[in-house]
């Protein structure tokens, strides 16, 4: 059996069980090789991801938006990245776009990650306004000096908003036309939702070449309690966010949707979405993943981080967690280096 067939005869495999856990990684494991030949101090976690080497597969993925407290956040996780050598993303810079006064909230990203890999944010719903396209996204990556920009499908926020955006018709060619005239490359990325085969296909048909998963576990709880934010609104009998609770492509099938998409793929990803420990870290790699994105987990060290004033000490120390997580499953499934993580090395039950 090829890889492309080994992808998808777990993809198959994984299809119809139940959610036991959202991300699904309770439902794959990683094989543990009780004498590994591999020497646990010269294990190399290093890899490379647009152009930029990582000491880590790891990305800080974006979550915050524009204020002066954001501003706090951004400096703790642009020191935390730049110290450990993993990436960082921001939340949306819409509001940067709109107001150039907000900017130095996001700028403080590319003063104090200088080397880190960057990756600068906005919502692909976007590109359905007049006066927002390429010159747009390009001042996005200017603004953190990013490596690349991450275009987010909040698909199921934007339908359950008052005002969020329904009409995503055309999208898709909006993006495919922006390709040319951004200066680096575009990250699709999910928010929550994951990615179906089918979204793969039409994105890699369009010339993407980067997808984020951020496969269903990840922040549903605050599209329901959004949803109550705006439920006088409505004249509904209930929270219907609720009711789309478990809704979304979990976060292992998204990666083999794309994964195992073609064979020699050229579509580059980062496993989202429900990430807390190396271990997962290291599925997400076995199954074709090139690096992950972790979001919320951050969202609470840097808080406490920035009410302690003593810099970015518990980031770090959840980095160096996840660091270690990951060190310890390459090492018991006989890994010596990021690409020895392989679908060979897993198995499903
Ligand atoms: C409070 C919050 C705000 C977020 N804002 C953004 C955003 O502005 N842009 C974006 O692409 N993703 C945003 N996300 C999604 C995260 O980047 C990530 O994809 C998702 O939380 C799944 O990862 P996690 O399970 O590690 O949190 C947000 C998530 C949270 C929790």
């Amino acid at each position: 059996m090829n890889t492309l067939e080994k992808l998808e005869e777990l993809r198959k495999k994984l299809e119809f069980r139940p959610k036991i856990d959202e991300a699904s990684f309770s439902k794959i494991r990683i094989k543990d090789f009780t004498i590994p030949e591999v020497d646990y101090d010269s294990i190399d976690l290093s890899t490379e991801f647009l152009g930029k080497k990582l000491k880590i597969p790891l990305v800080i993925l974006g979550w915050t938006g524009g204020s002066e407290y954001v501003k706090q956040i951004n400096e703790i996780l642009a020191r935390a990245a730049e110290e450990m050598g993993i990436g960082i993303g921001c939340g949306s810079q819409y509001a940067a776009i709109e107001n150039p006064g907000i900017e130095s909230s996001f700028t403080v990203i590319k003063d104090l990650a200088p080397n880190a890999l960057k990756i600068a944010n906005v919502s692909a719903t976007h590109l359905k306004k007049e006066n927002f396209g390429a010159e747009e996204l390009n001042k996005c990556i200017d603004i953190i000096d990013a490596d690349a920009i991450a275009l987010y499908f909040d698909t199921l926020q934007e339908v359950l908003k008052p005002e969020g955006e329904k009409n995503f018709k055309g999208l898709l060619e909006k993006i495919k036309e922006s390709i040319p005239n951004v200066k680096k490359p575009i990250i699709v990325k999910g928010y929550g939702d994951g990615i179906t085969r089918m979204d793969a296909i039409a994105l890699h048909d369009i010339g993407i070449k980067y997808i984020d998963i951020s496969g269903y576990a990840g922040p549903n709880k605050y599209v329901i309690e959004e949803y109550n934010l705006y439920k006088d609104s409505y004249d509904f009998s209930r929270n219907i966010a609720k009711v789309f609770q478990k809704w979304g492509t979990s976060t292992v099938r998204s990666i083999l949707n794309v994964s195992g998409i073609y064979d020699n793929s050229q579509m580059k990803i980062i496993a989202s979405g429900g990430i807390r420990t190396g271990i997962n870290i290291a599925k997400c790699i076995c199954l074709g993943a090139n690096i992950a994105g972790v979001a919320s987990p951050f969202l609470k060290t840097a808080e406490k981080d920035v009410e302690n004033g003593k810099g970015p000490l518990q980031s770090i120390r959840l980095i160096k967690t996840f660091l270690e997580e990951l060190k310890i499953a390459m090492f018991v499934s006989g890994s010596e280096k990021i690409s020895d993580l392989t679908v060979d090395k897993i198995e499903s039950f």
